[in-house]
C-alpha cells in the first residue's frame, strides 16, 4: 500500500522509542522508504546505528553537522518526504513545535515543512493530561498535524492511563490513511458503528462483551481513504482513534441509536459494532450495597433498541447500502442468510466469534460475505485487509447504475 512512499520519521526522547524498529520494519515491508532524524534524547534510548541499520539509509541527529548540512540540509529533508511521522511525540516535542521552536535538527524539520505530518504521542498520563500538553495538543490539531492515540495502558513509569504510544501497526494504518487516499468514494456519507456497548447496572456496574473495535475501526479508516465523508459512532474501545473521521464516542445502545439517527441521510451505513441486546430494566441510580444475609439482588432486563433493523427500515432517510454484521459461533452462514432478512439489510459480514477462532480483540477475520445474490467465502485476512475490501466492495456497488444492477 506505501510503495514508493518516503517517510521521514523523527524519533524522540521516550522509551516507547524501541517501537521504531518494528513500525521502520513494517513500513519498509509495505513498500515505503524510510528515513530517520535522531533526537539527542532519542539517542539515549535507541542508537543511530540500529536506525540506521533497518532504515537501510543514513540517520540525522545533528542541525551543524558540516557532511549532513553539505549532503541533506534540514529543508532538503522535509523536501524529499511525503509525509513526516513523529514517533515516539514525547511532551516536550510537542511543546517545541507548538512554540514553533527550531531548537534542534527535528524541530527545525517540522518548523520548516509543508508535508503533511502526523504524531504518535507518548508519555507519562499526567503528563498527557497536563492543561500545557492539552492547549499544545489543541493548537497542532488547529494547524493541520494528524494524532495517532495515545492509547490507554500500563505504562513503564508503573502507571495506568492514556499515554502508551500506539503500536506500530496502528501507526501505519494512520500514515496509509494520510497517504493512500483515492476518490472511489468522493461525496457519498458513510456511516460505522464499532466496539461494545455498555449498559449499566448502577453508577459503576455495566453489562458488556468482548468486543475491541478493531474491525469497525478499521472499516471507518478503509472508507475514509477512499474519500468517503465517514462518521464512526463507537463504543469503548481501546484502539486508536481513525485518521480523517468524524468519532461520536457512545457507552449505551440508546446512546448509539440516538447517533446514528443524527447522522443525517447517508449512502452506507455499516454496522459492526456488537451492541448489548439487553439492558437493565431499572438501572439503580446509587451503587447497589450488600447487604449481609440477603440474597443477590435480582437483575431483570429489557431489550435494547435494534440499531440496524431500524436503520434498515423502509423509506426516504434509508442509505442506500446497510451492511450488517453477524457474529455467530454456531452455523455461521445460515444464521446470517436468516439475520439478513430478519433485519432487512442489505449485505451481512458474517463472523466467526467463537473464541477458538481468535477472533474477538485478535488482529485477523474469516467472514462471509451475504448478499442477495448469495455467500462469498474470504479468506482470512487481517482486519485491516476485511476493511480494505469491503470498502472496495462498497465503491463498485453504490457507483453501480442501479438498471446495471438489475441486469446481472
Ligand atoms: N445490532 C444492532 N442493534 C442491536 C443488536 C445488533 O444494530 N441491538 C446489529 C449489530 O451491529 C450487527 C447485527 O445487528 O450488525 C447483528 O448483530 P448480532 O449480535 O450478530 O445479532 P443479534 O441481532 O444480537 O442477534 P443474536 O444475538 O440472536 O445472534
Amino acid at each position: 500500500m506505501l510503495n514508493g512512499k518516503r517517510v521521514l520519521l523523527i524519533v524522540a526522547g521516550g522509551i516507547a522509542a524501541f517501537k521504531c524498529h518494528d513500525l521502520i520494519r513494517k513500513l519498509r515491508g509495505q513498500g515505503a522508504h524510510v528515513r530517520c532524524v535522531l533526537t539527542d534524547a532519542g539517542a539515549r534510548f535507541v542508537t543511530p546505528l540500529s536506525l540506521q541499520a533497518l532504515s537501510e539509509d543514513k540517520v540525522y541527529t545533528d542541525m551543524f553537522s558540516l557532511t549532513d548540512e553539505s549532503e541533506m540540509g534540514h529543508i532538503q529533508l522535509s523536501r524529499d518526504a511525503d509525509l513526516l511521522v513523529v514517533a515516539p511525540a514525547t511532551a516536550n516535542i510537542l511543546a517545541r513545535m507548538a512554540a514553533g521552536m527550531a531548537d534542534d535538527l527535528a524541530a527545525t524539520v517540522l518548523l520548516a515543512t509543508d508535508k503533511p505530518v502526523l504524531a504518535a504521542p507518548a508519555m507519562n498520563v499526567r503528563m498527557w493530561s497536563h492543561a500545557a500538553t492539552v492547549a499544545n495538543v489543541e493548537t497542532l490539531k488547529k494547524r493541520g498535524i494528524t494524532f495517532v492515540g495515545p492509547n490507554d495502558g500500563a505504562m513503564a513509569c508503573n502507571e495506568y492511563g492514556p499515554g502508551r504510544m500506539s503500536e506500530p501497526a496502528e501507526i501505519v494504518t494512520a500514515i496509509e490513511a494520510l497517504l493512500t487516499t483515492s476518490s472511489a468514494l468522493k461525496g457519498k456519507r458513510a456511516l460505522v458503528t464499532s466496539g461494545p456497548t455498555r449498559e449499566a447496572i448502577d453508577p459503576v456496574r455495566y453489562i458488556s462483551n468482548h468486543s475491541s473495535g478493531k474491525q469497525g475501526h478499521a472499516i471507518a479508516s478503509a472508507l475514509a481513504r477512499l474519500g468517503a465523508d465517514v462518521t464512526l459512532v463507537s463504543g469503548p474501545v481501546n484502539v486508536a482513534d481513525p485518521v480523517g473521521v468524524k468519532l461520536v464516542k457512545i457507552e449505551s445502545a440508546d446512546q448509539m441509536l440516538e447517533a446514528c439517527l443524527a447522522a443525517g441521510k447517508l449512502d452506507v451505513a455499516i454496522f459492526a459494532a456488537a451492541v448489548a441486546d439487553w439492558k437493565s430494566a431499572k438501572p439503580a441510580d446509587a451503587k447497589i450495597k450488600k447487604k449481609p444475609g440477603a440474597p443477590p439482588p435480582a437483575l431483570e432486563l429489557t431489550p435494547n433498541p435494534d440499531i440496524l433493523a431500524t436503520v434498515s427500515k423502509p423509506g426516504a432517510q434509508r442509505p442506500t447500502l446497510v451492511v450488517g454484521f453477524a457474529a455467530e459461533t454456531e452455523n455461521l452462514v445460515a444464521n446470517a442468510i436468516d439475520k439478513r432478512t430478519r433485519k432487512g439489510c442489505d449485505w451481512i459480514v458474517a463472523n466467526d466469534v467463537s473464541p477458538a477462532t481468535g477472533t474477538f480483540g485478535g488482529e485477523r477475520n474469516t467472514v462471509h460475505l451475504v448478499t442477495a445474490d448469495g455467500v462469498e467465502e474470504w479468506p482470512t485476512l487481517a482486519k485491516d485487509e476485511v476493511a480494505a475490501r469491503l470498502a472496495d466492495r462498497i465503491a463498485q456497488q453504490l457507483g453501480r447504475p442501479r438498471a446495471v444492477k438489475a441486469a446481472e
